[in-house]
C-alpha cells in the first residue's frame, strides 16, 4: 500500500477538522429544535402507551359485558320457554287440583273402608300436586312471569334479617361480617324475593367454604348508573341511583366453564342432596323481575363476589307513598278503553270514570277500531288490552295508528306475555302497565301519556 504523501494528509485532516466544525456548529444552532423533537417524541410516546393500556381496559369492559349479555340473552330464551310450559301446565294442574279436591269431598261424605282408602289415595294426589304448584312457582319466578307483591321496602333492615337468619344456620368456621355504607335506602321489591336471594347468595357461599371455613362479608353500596354507562345500554337498565347487595366469599371459587353456566336452571356442581340448581336461576329471574341485574366475579381458589345491582327507590317513605297514592291525578279527557274480559273492562271503566275521564268501553277490539273508523278525532287515548280474539292489542294499536298516527296508546299486559321497554317501543308504545292494575297505576299511566308526567 502506497503511504499517503504530507500533503494529502494534511488535507485529509483539514476535511476532518472542518466537518467536525461543521458539525458541532450545527449541533449548537439546531440543539433546542432537537431537545424539542426528542421530548415531543416522548410526550407522543407516552401517549400512545396509554391509549394501548386505555384500549386494553375497555376491551375487557365490553368482553365483559359481552358475556353478560349473552347470558342474559340466554336467560331470556329459557326463561320464555320455561315460563310458557309453567303457563300451561298450571292450568292443567288447576284442574288436577279441583277435581281431586271435589272428589275428596264426594267420598269424604260417608266414610267407608273403601271410601276412605280412596281418600287417603286423593290426598296423595293433592300433596303431589301442589309440590308440582311450588315448582311451577319456582319456574315462573324465574322466567319472571310472576312477580310477587310489591311494596316500599327498607332493604337495610331485609339485609340485616337475612343476616340473622344466615348466621344461625352458619358453622362458626366461617365468619361473618357486615359492612353497610348506607343507612336505609328504599326499593321498590317483594320482601320475601329479597330475603330468597339473600339466602341463596349466602348457602352458596357457605357451601364453597364448607371444607375450609372462611371469610364472608355482606356489603351494602349506592352506587348511580348513568345514561352513558355501558351497562344500562347492553342490559336494558333504567339510568339511575342504585344499590348494590355484595355478597362475597373466600371459598373455592369457580373455573369460567362453571361460571358460565351457574345461572342456568338446575345446573349444579353438588350431589343430589344438596342442590338442585335452581338457587342461582331464581336469583336471576328475582332481580331482573325487579328492574336490576346481578354480577359476578369469582377465580378458582381466589373466592366470589356476587353483586345483586337494585333500582332505588325515590319515593322516600311509605307514608309519603300512601298519600301520593290517595291524591291521584284525574283528567276530562275522551279515553277509549278496550279489554275482552268483562270484569276487567268494568273495573276499569268505573276507576276511570270516578277520576273525571269520559269512557268508552269497548269489549271488542273490532268495534273499537270501528268507532276510530267514524271519526278519528272522536278520542284522546287509547287504553287497551294485549291478549284478546280475532285481533291482539298490538293489532288493534297498528290498525289505529294507519288512521291516527299520532293517537297516544296505554298496553295492558299479563305476566304471560313479557313486555319490556324494547318491545313495546317496538310497536310504537311508550307506556305500557301489567295487570292487575291499580287505581294510582293507570291513573299515573294516563297523565304520563297525556302530558308526560304523572304528577298533578
Ligand atoms: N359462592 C360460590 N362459590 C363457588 N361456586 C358457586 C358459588 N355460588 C354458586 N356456585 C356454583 O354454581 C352452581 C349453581 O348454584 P345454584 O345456587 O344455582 O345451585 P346449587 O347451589 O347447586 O343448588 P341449590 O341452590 O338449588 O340448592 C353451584 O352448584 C356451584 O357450583
Ligand atoms: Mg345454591
Amino acid at each position: 500500500m502506497q503511504k499517503p504523501s504530507d500533503e494529502e494528509s494534511a488535507r485529509a485532516q483539514l476535511r476532518e477538522s472542518i466537518i467536525g466544525l461543521g458539525e458541532r456548529s450545527i449541533r449548537k444552532s439546531y440543539y433546542p429544535e432537537l431537545q424539542q423533537r426528542i421530548s415531543e417524541l416522548e410526550q407522543a410516546n407516552a401517549e400512545l402507551l396509554f391509549e394501548i393500556a386505555e384500549r386494553k381496559r375497555a376491551e375487557q369492559v365490553r368482553d365483559r359485558l359481552e358475556i353478560q349479555l349473552r347470558q342474559s340473552q340466554k336467560m331470556e330464551a329459557i326463561g320464555a320457554l320455561a315460563g310458557g310450559i309453567a303457563h300451561d301446565f298450571n292450568n292443567i294442574l288447576s284442574a288436577i287440583i279441583g277435581y281431586a279436591e271435589l272428589a275428596q269431598i264426594s267420598v269424604n261424605t260417608d266414610c267407608s273402608e273403601e271410601r276412605c282408602r280412596v281418600s287417603k289415595d286423593l290426598q296423595g294426589v293433592l300433596q303431589a300436586a301442589t309440590r308440582a304448584k311450588n315448582l311451577v312457582k319456582q319456574i315462573l319466578t324465574f322466567s319472571r312471569q310472576q312477580t310477587g307483591e310489591r311494596k316500599l321496602i327498607e332493604i337495610v333492615s331485609i339485609a340485616r334479617d337475612g343476616l340473622k337468619m344466615l348466621r344461625s344456620i352458619i358453622p362458626q368456621t366461617i365468619e361473618m361480617r357486615e359492612n353497610f355504607e348506607i343507612e336505609e335506602a328504599m326499593v321498590m321489591a317483594d320482601p320475601t324475593q329479597m330475603h330468597q336471594i339473600i339466602m341463596n347468595l349466602g348457602t352458596n357461599a357457605y357451601h364453597a367454604m364448607r371444607e375450609t371455613g372462611g371469610l364472608l362479608v355482606v356489603e351494602l353500596v349506592q352506587t348511580f348508573l348513568s345514561k352513558n354507562d355501558p351497562k344500562i345500554q347492553s342490559l336494558h337498565l333504567a339510568p339511575g341511583p342504585y344499590v348494590i347487595l355484595r355478597i362475597s366469599d373466600s371459598g373455592m371459587g369457580m373455573e369460567r366453564a362453571v361460571l358460565e353456566r351457574i345461572f342456568d336452571p338446575y345446573f349444579t356442581t353438588k350431589d343430589k342432596d344438596s342442590g338442585t340448581g335452581m338457587g342461582l336461576a331464581m336469583v336471576h329471574g328475582i332481580v331482573k323481575n325487579h328492574g336490576g341485574y346481578v354480577s359476578v366475579y369469582s377465580e378458582p381458589g381466589q373466592g366470589s363476589t356476587f353483586q345483586v345491582y337494585l333500582p332505588l327507590s325515590v319515593r322516600k317513605g311509605p307514608e309519603e307513598n300512601a298519600e301520593k297514592e290517595s291524591e291521584v291525578c284525574g283528567g276530562t279527557e275522551r279515553l277509549l278503553l278496550v279489554d275482552d274480559e268483562k270484569a276487567v273492562l268494568e273495573i276499569e271503566q268505573r276507576i276511570l270514570q270516578g277520576l273525571g275521564y269520559q269512557v268508552t268501553a269497548m269489549l271488542k277490539p273490532q268495534d273499537a277500531l270501528a268507532l276510530v273508523e267514524k271519526d278519528p278525532e272522536a278520542f284522546d287515548l287509547l287504553i287497551t288490552d294485549m291478549t284478546m280474539p280475532g285481533m291482539n292489542g298490538a293489532q288493534l294499536i297498528q290498525a289505529i295508528r294507519k288512521i291516527r298516527v299520532d293517537m297516544p296508546v296505554i298496553l295492558c299486559t299479563g305476566f304471560s306475555e313479557l313486555m319490556n321497554e324494547a318491545k313495546a317501543s317496538a310497536i310504537g308504545v311508550r307506556q305500557y302497565i301489567l295487570k292487575p292494575v291499580t287505581r294510582f297505576e293507570i291513573a299515573m299511566a294516563v297523565r304520563r301519556t297525556l302530558d308526560g308526567q304523572g304528577e298533578c
